[in-house]
C-alpha cells in the first residue's frame, strides 16, 4: 500500500537511481520478467566504494544463468546516470558484481534543495484518506496501567503519522465504560451512599478498590471454595459455604438489575455512573496530555455511546441468518476461525465483540474510514480476528462505494520486566502509569542536575519532565510494536545509544552552534539561504540521511510503523554526529562552507524536529 510517496523522486536521489537502473536492467536483459526487476540499491558502507552501490547483478544472473559481472557489464552498457552521479563504467563493477555509484555533489544539493522547504519535502497525498485510528481504550473505574502506555503512545503516534502525511485522522478512544463490571461498581457506590456515607470527595484510587471487591463479591465461589478446604465438611463450613454463595448470588443480582436501570436510564444510577466517569477520564486524561498524546474528551466513544445500537444490530444478524444459536447463546461462525464469535450470552447480555461490531459500524458508515487501525495489544488478536470476520459477512466494513474498509489490528507486545516476566510494579502488583512517569522524571532531573549544576530548579524541572517523556516514548516506540520489551529506565533514560534523550541532545546541540554564531556575530540568516556544499564525506553522509525524510515518513504511516521513524531519526541524529566532529562549523575560516554547514545544521534541526513532532516526542531547547 503506497498512498504517499509521489513526492519522495522529486528529493530522493535513492529514488532516481532506482528508476535509471530500472530502465537499465530492461534494456540489458530482457529475457528477464521486468515486474521481478528489483534494483537493489543501498547505500555504500565505505566512503571509497562511491554512495550507492547497484547489487541486482547477481540475483539476476543466478536467474537466467549467466555470470554476475557480465550481468553487471550488461547494465552498465545501458546505463545514464547523467545529472544524478558520476557516469558508471566498467571500473565503477566490483567484486562478484557490485556496482558503485558517486553522486554528482551539485545533484545532491539541488535535492537538498529541494527538502528544504516549509513542508520538508512531505506533499500531500493525491488521494487524502480518512483514517480511523483506535487509541488508548482505558477502562472504568480503574487506573490507566503500564498496557495503556502503549495503546496511548503508539496510537497517538499512528495518528500523527497519518496527519503529518496528509490524511484526515479521526482518534476514537473505545473506553470500557458499560456492562457488568460497571454496573457494579455503580451499585457499590449507591450503598454506600444509601449507609450515608460520603462519596463526594471519592478518587480513582478509591473507586480502583471498589472495582476489585465488587468483583470479589460477585464471585462468591472462590472465597466459598476455600472455605470448604479450610473446614473440611464439617456442617459449619458448609453452611457458611451456602451464606456466601447467596451472597455472591444476591450481589450479581443486584449488579444485574442496576444495569437493567443504568441501561433504561434511571436517573440516579446514571448520576452515580456519570461521575464514575468522570472521576476516571479526568485523571486519565491527564494522564494522555502528560504523555503528549493528542487524545481528549472530544475523542472517547466509550462502550456506552453503543449501548442502544446492539440490540438491532444483533437483530439484524439474526434476520439475515449470519448469527445462529448455540446452546442458547448467539454465535457467528467465520471461515478460517475455529471458535466463533459470540455475540450474545446466554443470560441475553452483549459483549465486547458486539459492541466492537456496532463501533465498525459507525467507524466506516458515520466516521467514513477508509481504514480502520487498532492500537490494541496483540493478546486481543483473535478477538479482532473474528470481529473483522463477521464485519466483513455482515458487510458493516463496506464504505459508501461499496468496497470494504480496510481494518487492520496494528497489534503491540508486553512490556516485560527484567525479570522477562509482564512488567509489575515494585510491590508485585500492576504497575500504575503514573508512577512510572514520576520515576521516570525524578531520574531524568538527577541526570539534568548532574549536567548543569548550576541551572535553577524552576528551569530543570520542565525539562526533566521532558527528557523523561522523550525517554519512556522513544523506547515504546523505536522497537517493532508487535515485539515485547523490557522496561528499563537506565537504558531509556542514557543520554548516548538509541534513546529518547541522545536524539534531544542531537537538536540542543544545533540550538547551541546557532546560538554561539549569533553571539560570534556571524549573519546566520543569510546562511540559512547559502549554496550546499557537499565535498566531506560526513556532509554527503548527512545530506543522504537528510534526504531519506519524506520516503521514510509515507513507508512509516502506509505500514503503521513508527519505529521507522525513530530508526531515521536516530540514523540522522548519529550522521550529524559525525558530521559535528568532523566538520568544523564555527571554526572554519572558509566563509562559503561555513554558511552552508550552518545551512545544513538548520535543515537537520528542522527535519529531527518535523520527526519527533510526527512522533509524539517532546522536545527541548537546553539540557
Ligand atoms: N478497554 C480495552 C482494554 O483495556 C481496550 C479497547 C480496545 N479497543 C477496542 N475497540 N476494542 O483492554
Amino acid at each position: 500500500m503506497s498512498t504517499n510517496t509521489p513526492s519522495a523522486s522529486i528529493t530522493d536521489p535513492s529514488a532516481l537511481l532506482d528508476e535509471r537502473f530500472r530502465s537499465a536492467i530492461e534494456a540489458a536483459v530482457p529475457e528477464f520478467d521486468p515486474s521481478r526487476i528489483n534494483t537493489s540499491i543501498t547505500a555504500s558502507r565505505q566512503p571509497k566504494f562511491g554512495d550507492f552501490q547497484c547489487n541486482a547483478a547477481m540475483g539476476i544472473a543466478k536467474r537466467i544463468g549467466k555470470q554476475p559481472r557480465e550481468v553487471a557489464a550488461a547494465i552498465v552498457a545501458n546505463l545514464d546516470v547523467e545529472g544524478i552521479a558520476n557516469p558508471i563504467t566498467e571500473d565503477d563493477i566490483a567484486g562478484p558484481g557490485f556496482i558503485n555509484i558517486t553522486l554528482l555533489p551539485e545533484a545532491l544539493a539541488a535535492s537538498l534543495e529541494s527538502l528544504d522547504t516549509p513542508e520538508l519535502g512531505i506533499t500531500p497525498p493525491v488521494e487524502p484518506k480518512t483514517i480511523v485510528v483506535d487509541v488508548c481504550g482505558v477502562n472504568l473505574a480503574k487506573q490507566m496501567h503500564v498496557g495503556h502506555l502503549r495503546s496511548t503512545v503508539l496510537g497517538d503516534a499512528l495518528a500523527r503519522l497519518n496527519e503529518r502525511s496528509g490524511h484526515t485522522v479521526k482518534r476514537q478512544s473505545h473506553v470500557g465504560d458499560w456492562g457488568l463490571p460497571i454496573a457494579m461498581v455503580v451499585e457499590k457506590l449507591i450503598e454506600l451512599e444509601d449507609t450515608g456515607e460520603s462519596v463526594a470527595t471519592i478518587t480513582l484510587d478509591t473507586l480502583n478498590g471498589y472495582y476489585k471487591s465488587a468483583q470479589a463479591k460477585c464471585k462468591g465461589e472462590h472465597i466459598a471454595l476455600k472455605t470448604i478446604i479450610k473446614y473440611g465438611g464439617h456442617p459449619k463450613a458448609l453452611a457458611e459455604c451456602e451464606l456466601r454463595i447467596e451472597e455472591a448470588d444476591a450481589a450479581m443480582e443486584r449488579a444485574k438489575s442496576r444495569l437493567v436501570a443504568l441501561q433504561s436510564g434511571d436517573e440516579r444510577s446514571v448520576a452515580v455512573w456519570q461521575r464514575i466517569y468522570d472521576i476516571t477520564m479526568t485523571e486519565c486524561l491527564a494522564t494522555c496530555a502528560r504523555l503528549n498524546a493528542n487524545i481528549t474528551d472530544e475523542h472517547s466513544a466509550g462502550e456506552s455511546t453503543y449501548r442502544d445500537e446492539l440490540a438491532p444490530l444483533v437483530d439484524d444478524l439474526i434476520n439475515r441468518k449470519i448469527a445462529e444459536e448455540d446452546d442458547s447463546a448467539l454465535i457467528v461462525r467465520v471461515d478460517g476461525i475455529k471458535a466463533p464469535c459470540i455475540i450474545r450470552k446466554r443470560d441475553g447480555g452483549f459483549l465486547y465483540a458486539t459492541t466492537d461490531l456496532a463501533a465498525i459500524k459507525r467507524r466506516v458508515e458515520k466516521l467514513q474510514g477508509d481504514t480502520v487501525v487498532y492500537s490494541v495489544d496483540s493478546r486481543q488478536a483473535l478477538h479482532f480476528r473474528q470481529v473483522f470476520g463477521v464485519a466483513h459477512k455482515a458487510g458493516y466494513d463496506l464504505k459508501a462505494d461499496g468496497t470494504p474498509a480496510n481494518l487492520v489490528h496494528a497489534a503491540f507486545g508486553t512490556i516485560m520486566g527484567d525479570d522477562g516476566k509482564p512488567f509489575k510494579s515494585r510491590s508485585g502488583g500492576t504497575a500504575k502509569l503514573s508512577d512510572l512517569l514520576d520515576e521516570a522524571v525524578s531520574r531524568a532531573n538527577a541526570s539534568v542536575a548532574e549536567k548543569n549544576p548550576d541551572m535553577p530548579e524552576s528551569e530543570r524541572a520542565p525539562i526533566a519532565e521532558a527528557v523523561a517523556i522523550a525517554a519512556i516514548k522513544y523506547a515504546d516506540l523505536s522497537n517493532e510494536s508487535i515485539k515485547d520489551y523490557v522496561f528499563n529506565f537506565d537504558r531509556m533514560l542514557a543520554f548516548e545509544g538509541d534513546t529518547g534523550p541522545y536524539l534531544l541532545y542531537a537538536l540542543v546541540r544545533i540550538s547551541s552552534i546557532f546560538r554561539k554564531a549569533n553571539e560570534a556575530g556571524i549573519d546566520t540568516k543569510e546562511a540559512l539561504t547559502a549554496p550546499f556544499l557537499l565535498n566531506d564525506p560526513a556532509e554527503k553522509s548527512l545530506a543522504l540521511a537528510l534526504l531519506r525524510y519524506p520516503r521514510t515518513l509515507g513507508g512509516a504511516s502506509d505500514n503503521f510503523e513508527p519505529n521507522r521513524l525513530c530508526a531515521f531519526a536516530y540514523e540522522l541524529a548519529s550522521s550529524f554526529s559525525s558530521f559535528f566532529d568532523k566538520c568544523p562549523v564555527l571554526r572554519n575560516d572558509d566563509a562559503e562552507s561555513q554558511a552552508s554547514r550552518l545551512r545544513l545544521c538548520e535543515l537537520t534541526r528542522r527535519v529531527l524536529k518535523d520527526a519527533l513532532d510526527t512522533l509524539g516526542i517532546p522536545t527541548v531547547e537546553r539540557m
